[in-house]
């Protein structure tokens, strides 16, 4: 699926700030556009979502950077100072202003030729830049030429901004589980994607809103890259061409939306001054994996007691057809996806499915033995997506976990 026509609002809908925010259309074209892009998700391959805007605005987005990056936060040498200062035991009248600051994670950072700003504070937008064109601009004539500005973590910037990301990734994070997600804005006036074209091995899933400006991207699936394919993957100094023709070019518009999964290369050709804003699912989980482990530990078992042995009192006999089983605990098997997997518990126990093609079949039969009292294999053969030899060993491993009893 290469394209997908977006809701009646095209591309050539006025983008006033009433048109975005004023309305209920906002909030139907937000839950509209979530699961048009949960279906980009599940179908797994780069698209384009056409005309889903007007959803953001570039005054707006503006703001919001210069929010939750201002320029005083970029610098850490006040805090340097007074913190060496604190140690020393002398008298800071300030203290760190921890709990009214926006925190967006991580500092926004600047590119011009390739190269990254080591201090990007003085270039970061100011409340006197009326306009992001005016910045555009200004910032061009500073830093002598073309540049470009990532600026992660918009989302703290107001409860509104922050409402809208939610709203967009809601039914995929359904999908994904708990994960870390963000806004990350791309602006400035650069021809390509200032460092390069590069993979983001980190992130599951980005949606990327063209706010302004014409953009042309480029997809290489990353799974077949070869060693040699090291040489201009990653050139952020375009030096080297890439080996191949990439697998997806698509010219991109404002209101548009393109969707790509962690495992491909990108880069981005914008034309003039632009802005991008990413919706960004990493795969990283907030949840340690020893955390979501000992969770359903303890809803398996509604708390927590001593276990018998695997197998403690059953005969071990292999599961078959013609078996009829009896659920032998009251409560129920609980799963969670973490990051890749699915772990699953069973009364105080877990284990991890192993492998990712078959988990919604899991899913459909664990939800299904969570309602039954009986298990009458055969019925389940018929039932369930899975082969059967794995039905039966897995049968065979919750009875011996005491979660079934045969008949
Ligand atoms: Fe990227």
């Amino acid at each position: 699926m290469a394209y997908v026509e977006g809701s009646l609002y095209g591309a050539a809908q006025s983008c006033e700030t009433e048109a975005v925010t004023d309305s209920d259309d906002l909030a139907s074209r937000l839950a509209r556009t979530a699961e048009q892009l949960r279906a980009l998700f599940e179908d797994g391959s780069p698209a384009v979502l056409r005309g889903a805007g007007p959803l953001f605005e570039t005054a707006e987005v503006f703001e919001w950077i210069k929010r939750a990056h201002p320029q005083a936060r970029a610098s850490t040498s006040l805090a340097k100072i007074h913190a060496l200062k604190r140690g020393w035991g002398l008298d800071v009248d300030e203290l760190p202003s921890a709990g009214e600051a926006r925190d967006p994670g991580r500092p926004a950072e600047m590119y011009r030729g390739g190269a990254m700003l080591l201090e990007p504070a003085p270039f970061l937008p100011r409340p006197d830049h009326a306009s992001f064109a005016d910045w555009v601009r200004e910032t061009h004539a500073a830093l002598g030429g073309e540049f470009g500005m990532q600026a992660p973590g918009l989302e703290c910037a107001c409860f509104d901004a922050l409402d809208r990301l939610q709203a967009l990734l809601g039914p995929t994070l359904a999908l994904t589980g708990p994960r870390t997600y963000r806004y990350n804005a791309f602006v400035g006036d650069y021809r390509r994607t200032p460092f390069g074209f590069h993979v983001d091995p980190h992130q599951e899933a980005v949606f990327q809103y063209v706010v302004e400006g014409r953009r042309q991207v480029s997809f290489w699936e990353g799974l077949i890259l070869q060693d040699r394919d090291a040489d201009w993957v990653e050139d952020a100094n375009g030096l080297v061409r890439p080996r191949t023709e990439p697998e997806h070019r698509f010219e991109l518009e404002p209101g548009d939306i393109v969707f790509w999964p962690g495992t491909h290369v990108h880069g981005f050709a914008p034309e003039g001054p632009s802005m991008a804003l990413s919706m960004v699912i990493d795969r990283a989980c907030p949840r340690s994996r020893a955390e979501v482990v000992a969770a359903l530990e303890v809803e398996t078992m509604g708390g927590q007691a001593a276990l018998p042995p695997p197998n403690g009192d059953e005969d071990h006999d292999f599961v078959t057809r013609g078996t009829t089983l009896r659920r032998r605990s009251s409560f129920p098997i609980a799963y969670a996806r973490w990051e890749d997997a699915l772990i699953i518990g069973v009364c105080g126990r877990t284990f991890e499915w192993p492998e990712r093609a078959s988990i919604a079949a899991a899913i459909e039969l664990f939800d299904g033995l969570n309602e039954r009292e009986r298990v009458v294999v055969d019925e389940l053969v018929e039932a369930t997506t899975l082969f059967e030899d794995d039905l039966l060993e897995l049968l065979t491993m919750f009875t011996g976990l005491g979660w079934l009893r045969r008949v």
